[in-house]
């Protein structure tokens, strides 16, 4: 559930770094002399002139999104793929069936934002580009088109509006029900959805595996609340065969998820009943509803467990704080998502105390890792 921004997490906008080498320069604005001088008259339309360059990359922030997208629909990643890696702009216009000028032009943008190399006459995959082959392990194309969908666009353009509100939700707002009945009664969006989710939620699963394997110990029987697609227990039964996997999600869901050996599909509504097991695991689930709904499936999640439940989320940092991992830009990216596309939000480690504490458990623990989620455990 991205929208389209240009998330630049490598370093600060060059023109904050101006701004804040011009305060660090001249700390007392009030000098007139000095903001009269040439140099400081020079030096303010250099930084005017950054700040206005940076804004360009907000009102044309679409583009990368859009371009990526139409790559995608193109399959020029996995048209060079099965051509070796590499192919001259003939012979890709010829397998692609497209206009060579215009097919040039979207390469030349693909080239300049490090997709694709051009060397020699031809246009050569890239870490990036492999990302974009549908299908493939680690592909991000299914995220990417989900995005881009103009389902999930629509609600963006209703920020404002609920910024004006305490509560609600723009795709609420925009489609007439929440994305989860969207889905239900959409079963198109439904699987660009769960195939989306299923990108994020290999990276994740794949993450906690490999960083804290120990939350698994002694744990025979686990119940994923709101699994989708069952793509996080495929990969927890495979690491650790000794845990029965319960996929748990709506009837529609469920309904359509591919069978995996070790795991059972249930169907059913968290809100109402969970099914037993030693833990519950809820992955980027909790962050798509308010307090109040998030006190209650953790309540429902408690009432069907015996040794615990984890959460695997973003913990985003309190206001004061220096968050600046290189996961922030896109953890507050997914807060801005959960803005316009559900009642929830990310949650800061207070929220999560909140939340987990208003559920009754009576203690929890905070596991970060090198991933965009961290694994919370709360314990009856
Ligand atoms: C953002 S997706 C996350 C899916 C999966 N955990 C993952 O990480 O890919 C949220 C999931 O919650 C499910 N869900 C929404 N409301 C539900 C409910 N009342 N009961 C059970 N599952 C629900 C959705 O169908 C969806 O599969």
């Amino acid at each position: 559930m991205l929208g389209p921004l240009a998330i630049d997490s490598t370093s600060r906008p060059p023109s904050l770094v101006m701004e804040s080498l011009y305060t660090s320069l001249f700390p007392s604005s009030s000098s007139t002399k000095l903001l009269q001088s040439p140099k400081m008259a020079e030096l303010k339309a250099s930084i005017t002139a950054d700040a206005k360059l940076e804004m360009w990359s907000y009102a044309l922030g679409f583009t990368p999104m859009a371009i990526v997208k139409c790559a995608i629909d193109l399959q020029i990643a996995d048209v060079i793929d099965s051509h070796g890696g590499s192919m001259t702009l003939p012979s890709l216009s010829a397998a692609l069936g497209c206009s060579q000028p215009v097919l040039r032009r979207i390469m030349r943008y693909l080239v300049h934002r490090r997709i694709f190399t051009h060397t020699a006459s031809s246009y050569s995959q890239t870490p990036l580009s492999r990302l974009l082959i549908r299908g493939a392990a680690d592909s991000m194309a299914a995220l990417v088109l989900l995005e881009s969908t103009p389902t999930m666009l629509a609600p963006w353009q209703r920020l404002s509006l609920r910024a004006r509100q305490a509560d609600g939700s723009p795709f609420e707002d925009e489609h007439g029900r929440d994305l989860w009945g969207h889905c239900d009664a959409n079963p198109e969006h439904s699987k660009l959805l769960d195939d989306g989710m299923s990108c994020i939620a290999a990276a994740s699963s794949a993450a906690v595996v490999e960083q804290c394997p120990e939350v698994f110990d002694g744990i025979s029987s686990l119940v994923d609340v709101g699994g989708g697609d069952g793509t996080a227990l495929r990969i927890l039964v495979k690491a650790f065969p000794w845990i029965r996997g319960i996929n748990f999600d709506l009837p529609h869901v469920v309904g359509v998820a591919p069978p995996c050996d070790g795991v059972e599909p249930v169907a059913g509504d968290m809100f109402v009943a969970v099914p037993k097991a030693d833990a519950a695991f809820l992955m980027s689930v909790l962050h798509d509803w308010n307090d109040e709904e998030c006190i209650a499936i953790l309540r429902k999640c408690k009432e069907a467990i015996k040794e615990k439940v984890m959460i695997v989320e973003a913990v985003i940092g309190e206001e004061e704080e220096e968050d600046r991992d290189k996961y922030s830009d896109v953890r507050l990216a997914l807060d801005m998502v959960m803005l316009a596309h559900t009642s929830g939000k990310e949650r800061t480690l207070k929220e999560w105390e909140y939340v987990v504490k208003g559920a009754g458990f009576s203690r929890f623990t905070v596991k970060h890792i090198k991933a965009i989620p961290a694994v919370i455990e709360a314990y009856p």
